[in-house]
């Protein structure tokens, strides 16, 4: 433990929204396999975060339990890391109450992440920046935009600075939420004079965060783009997934531009197989002779190396409730006495003492 103490703090957590894919896999879970041997590591599944979106209650626990086989699966191993359940640590949920009090709506209203929400919950298909007045103005009964999708960041923020994390393994779109945070902790810093919280960073490895492209010529992977490759999807449908990505006509004359959504699958390609596979397909786009189906034929047969493994352990490893509640209930006891303690910490330093 006292060796443990000495290593940075590493801290992720992943919505239970579903099931893990490839977006989650290469963008933050492979990042948790490759530090948990030289970091203290905690990792946890954000269910108050999913909340925001106003889950079935029989869904959101289903999923939650899903996110932790998948975890488990892939390979994150209860010993070496602290893993959790979000919920499960209510001092997380006073905390956030706490820092709400130090950030603004304004600047929570302005998040990317939370514009792209609200349109959705709204219905707005527009990118208009005039987002703020809609919400403001379409609070009808069943089509609102929850207080706790606005405040979404700060109990990022808070799941972060509860641990005193140092480093936080996450993809690209989730860079934002993590400059809050900074910011949050600055400003708690500086309105209480102290330099109690740290100001944690996003880890690569050395390189760029990922934004893993989905198969449907658009944006990234995700849940809600409807565009995912999961890694509990069987062979075929996996396959079948791969192969009814979107292409072109394919290129006309050597050297042509390539269009986004054969970048993408590009891009897919350098992640799951490695930078000389896709430059062999690169090369035969530029002379004209790529066939797509070949490419991606060749793609699926690499993500099914990744992802088959993984799916045996998860079916296994699903059905033993007893086990996976054994893991979480571990984790909830050892992640408590962390955040207790900068829970207790943060009420003296706020002046919320016993009379
Ligand atoms: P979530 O559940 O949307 O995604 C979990 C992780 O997967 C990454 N990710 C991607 N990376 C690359 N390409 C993609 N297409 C892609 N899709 C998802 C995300 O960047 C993320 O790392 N707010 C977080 C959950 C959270 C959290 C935290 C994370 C709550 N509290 C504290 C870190 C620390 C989220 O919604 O992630």
């Amino acid at each position: 433990m006292e060796e443990n103490n000495k290593k940075k703090v590493v801290l992720s957590g992943i919505r239970s929204t579903g099931n893990l894919h490839l977006g989650n896999y290469y963008g933050a879970l492979s990042k948790f396999l490759r530090m948990q041997d030289d970091f203290d590591c905690r990792f946890f599944i954000a269910d108050l975060h999913a909340l925001t979106t106003n889950p079935d209650p029989k869904q959101l626990h289903e999923s939650v339990k899903n996110i932790l086989a998948e975890y488990l699966a892939a390979g994150l191993d209860p010993e070496k890391n602290i893993l959790y359940v979000q919920s499960d640590i209510p001092e997380i949920s006073e905390m956030y109450l706490l820092l709400n009090m130090h950030v603004g709506i304004g600047e929570l209203m302005r998040t990317a992440s939370f514009k792209d929400k609200a349109r959705k919950a709204l219905g707005i298909t527009s990118d208009s920046d005039e987002i703020e007045k809609e919400i403001i103005g379409n609070q009808t009964s069943n089509q609102r935009v929850n207080a706790g999708l606005l405040t979404y960041p700060t109990l990022m923020a808070v799941d972060i600075l509860i641990h005193h994390a140092d480093y936080v393994p996450v993809g690209k779109d989730q860079e934002q939420h993590l400059e809050l945070t900074r910011r949050f902790a600055r400003r708690f810093n500086s309105f209480y004079k102290t330099d109690y919280f740290g100001e944690p960073v996003n880890f690569n490895f050395g390189g760029e965060a990922l934004k893993v492209p989905g198969l449907d010529g658009s944006g990234k992977m995700g849940k809600s783009e409807g565009n995912c490759i999961y890694l509990i999807d069987d062979e075929k449908t996996l396959r079948k997934k791969v192969m009814r990505a979107v292409t072109d006509e394919g290129p006309k004359t050597p050297n042509q531009l390539v269009s986004q959504p054969v970048e993408n699958l590009f891009t897919l390609m350098d992640i799951v197989s490695g930078k000389d596979v896709t430059d062999h397909y690169r090369q035969a786009y530029a002379d004209c002779s790529i066939r797509y189906g070949d490419m991606k034929k060749q793609l699926a047969e690499d993500i099914l190396k990744v992802t088959l493994p993984i799916r045996e352990r998860i079916l296994d490893i699903r059905s033993n409730d007893e086990y996976l509640s054994k893991v979480v209930r571990n984790g909830a006891e050892r992640a408590r006495a962390y955040a207790a303690d900068t829970l207790k910490d943060v009420r003296e330093i706020m002046g919320i003492r016993k009379i």
